[in-house]
């Protein structure tokens, strides 16, 4: 295998990030090595170098989102070959192996977390989907989660259509949940500012109210009446897991909210609300069911679009340090890329 190098965190809260040599990799079994062609930064990335809330050893590579090429691949796997377009989640927070960090030219991703990519899907848009669409899949379809039925390729036959209430449709976890419950079925009322409705909408939320109105609780409620709640995302955290739970109260049907964020204090009687974590999926069966049974075959026929839009900030890992720096400052309905 050809070198490898990386944007280095060299000691906890180090800034900038440094690019340097990095070690080679050799994928084990289920697992295969990428070239990344580009990678998108989370908050994750950014809180990691800001606070060192999480125990990392230094240095280390931080990043979790890629698409690229497949280079090697491990013993046994047969899914991928050398030379495949793909998009993988690799999970470097679980991990805390460097192997598994996005910010370098070349990462590991498992098998269960990657999707061959059809070629009219470029790498900038593809790589904005992994950790959004992880979580997104965790938070509604774990058995200890939401525990909804999951996607299918073809429309599913509606029964009595059961509703999700997903807060922060423009976010990059909204923009997947709000595509993968379409797909398994279910209604999907959202939350976005105004200028994001037309794009909520394309993605398939019947109906898209803006969290910044005064009375949003109430205008929720009443389009909420007479549906049967599956429960709801809270995608953004804390006064907006609250919000969430408060609708949901009121409503008929599964009253849980799962955020994306710790657990507020003020959470309203008769609701459950839990915080999902983005890459348990990756040790049970909703890793396969979404990156290997539906994701690729729905990108192909675009009844899946990578979202939110890509912004690209440049190329080259030392652009990563401006990159992570933009996203601190806060999106809308984007997600911050960089080729490498
Ligand atoms: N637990 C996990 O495993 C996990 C995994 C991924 C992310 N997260 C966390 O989840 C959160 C979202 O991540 P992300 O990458 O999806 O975020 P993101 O794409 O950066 O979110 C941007 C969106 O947030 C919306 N927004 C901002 N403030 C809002 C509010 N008060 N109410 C409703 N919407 C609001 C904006 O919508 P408008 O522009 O339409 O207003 C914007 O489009 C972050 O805190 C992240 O750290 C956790």
């Amino acid at each position: 295998m050809s070198s490898n190098m990386a944007a280095w965190i060299t000691a906890a809260k180090a800034y900038p990030l440094e690019v340097k040599n990095a070690p080679t990799y050799t994928p084990g079994p289920n697992e295969v090595l990428v070239r990344n062609c580009a990678v998108a930064i989370n908050h994750i990335d950014a809180m990691t170098q800001k606070l060192a809330f999480l125990p990392m050893s230094y240095p280390a590579i931080l990043g979790q989102d890629v698409a690229g090429e497949v280079v090697a691949v491990g013993p046994g796997v047969t899914r991928f070959k050398k030379g495949d377009r793909i998009l993988g989640h690799s999970t470097l927070y679980a991990t805390q192996q460097n192997r598994d960090g996005a910010f370098q030219q070349h990462t590991i991703v498992r098998t269960n977390l990657a999707s061959q990519l059809p070629d009219e899907i470029s790498f900038e848009a593809a790589c904005v989907v992994p950790v959004g669409l992880s979580t997104a899949a965790c938070a509604l379809f774990q058995n200890a989660d939401l525990g909804l039925q999951l996607p299918t390729l073809t429309k599913p036959v509606p029964t009595a259509t059961k509703a999700v209430l997903i807060w922060g449709g423009s976010s990059s976890v909204g923009c997947n949940a709000i595509q993968l419950s379409v797909a398994a079925g279910y209604e999907v009322i959202a939350t976005a500012s105004r200028h994001n409705f037309d794009y909520v909408r394309k993605l398939g939320a019947s109906q898209v109210f803006n969290h910044q109105s005064p009375d949003i609780v109430d205008e929720l409620v009443r389009a909420l009446a007479g549906k049967v709640m599956a429960g709801a995302l809270d995608c953004i955290g804390f006064a907006a897991a609250t919000t969430t739970a408060t609708v949901i109260q009121q409503c008929e049907g599964t009253r849980m909210v799962l955020t994306t964020l710790p657990v507020p204090k003020d959470v309203p009687a008769g609701v459950t609300v839990k915080q999902v974590r983005g890459d348990e999926l990756r040790d049970n069966n909703v890793g396969k069911a979404i990156y290997e049974d539906f994701l690729p075959h729905a990108l192909k026929s675009r009844t899946f679009v990578p979202a939110p839009e890509p912004m690209v900030v440049g190329q080259g890992l030392e652009k990563l340090q401006e990159a992570i720096d933009l996203l601190s400052k806060g999106v809308s309905a984007r997600k911050v890329v960089v080729m490498v």
